[in-house]
């Protein structure tokens, strides 16, 4: 890869990455600093997004115009849909899907986006695979999955939001921003991977959980990112 985007929402979720940069230019656009420079010898652009779909978006489709990056990461943390996915684990998107994008009353299905040719995002099968591997090798007292990463602008911290949720779309895990990051990628034709630890378990306990295991979380998630870069 000759230039790889990485994208956190919040500073919290890129400040040990850039920590770790070289030769850093700093850039500012959206309200957003691009960070370009060298990460564990590999050209990137570190930035963090701001919360939410649209800022995500905004933010994936400056990278391709002003950058022309080869492919985007995101990396961050996210409340988890199964039971079997603990907090500190790590999934990796196999696709994504947006869950509060609704116009079933026109006649598409839940999750799609009115006339556009797909429901869900695919990720990027060569970034998954090396995520997968990575992460087992560098974090190996936490488990990682691969699976659909399901994103809306909507904290979830209640129990019926979150089985809503998961009957619908069958997620690993739900944030704000991934979803709309693929969305960006898929239109400008380059492959992307989110990454996001487990801070919660989107549920009732969530609110209490999240600022908890919130650094323990993006911890392993750095260390991934670190050492994926390496790879690419
Ligand atoms: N990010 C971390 N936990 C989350 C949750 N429960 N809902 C949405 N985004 C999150």
């Amino acid at each position: 890869m000759s230039l790889i985007g990485i994208i956190g929402a919040m500073e919290e979720e890129v400040s040990a990455l850039k920590e770790q940069m070289t030769e850093v230019s700093v850039t500012k656009k959206a309200g957003m600093e691009f960070c370009r420079g060298m990460l564990n010898g590999k050209p990137v652009v570190v930035v963090r997004s701001g919360i939410g779909k649209v800022n995500a978006g905004i933010c994936t489709q400056i990278l391709v115009d002003d950058y022309h990056v080869d492919c985007v990461i995101n990396t961050g943390i996210a409340g988890s849909l199964k039971s079997v996915i603990d907090i500190g684990d790590i999934v990796v998107s196999t696709d994504t899907v947006q869950h509060d994008m609704n116009a079933v009353g026109f006649g598409y299905p839940l999750g799609q986006i009115p006339r556009m040719d797909t429901l869900a995002f695919p990720a990027d099968q060569k970034l998954i695979e090396l995520a997968c591997q990575v992460c087992r090798e560098v974090n190996p007292e936490i488990q990682v999955y691969a699976g659909r990463v399901v994103s809306g602008d909507q904290f979830v911290s209640d129990k019926e939001s979150k089985e809503r949720i998961k009957t619908n779309f069958d997620g690993f895990c739900t944030e704000m921003e991934g979803a709309a990051i693929a969305q960006a990628a898929y239109l400008n034709g380059i492959p992307y991977v989110v990454l996001r630890a487990i801070s919660d378990k989107a549920d009732d306990s969530a609110t209490v959980d999240y600022p908890a295991f919130e650094r323990e979380a993006i911890r392993h998630c750095v260390n991934l990112v670190l050492n994926m870069v390496k790879k690419l």
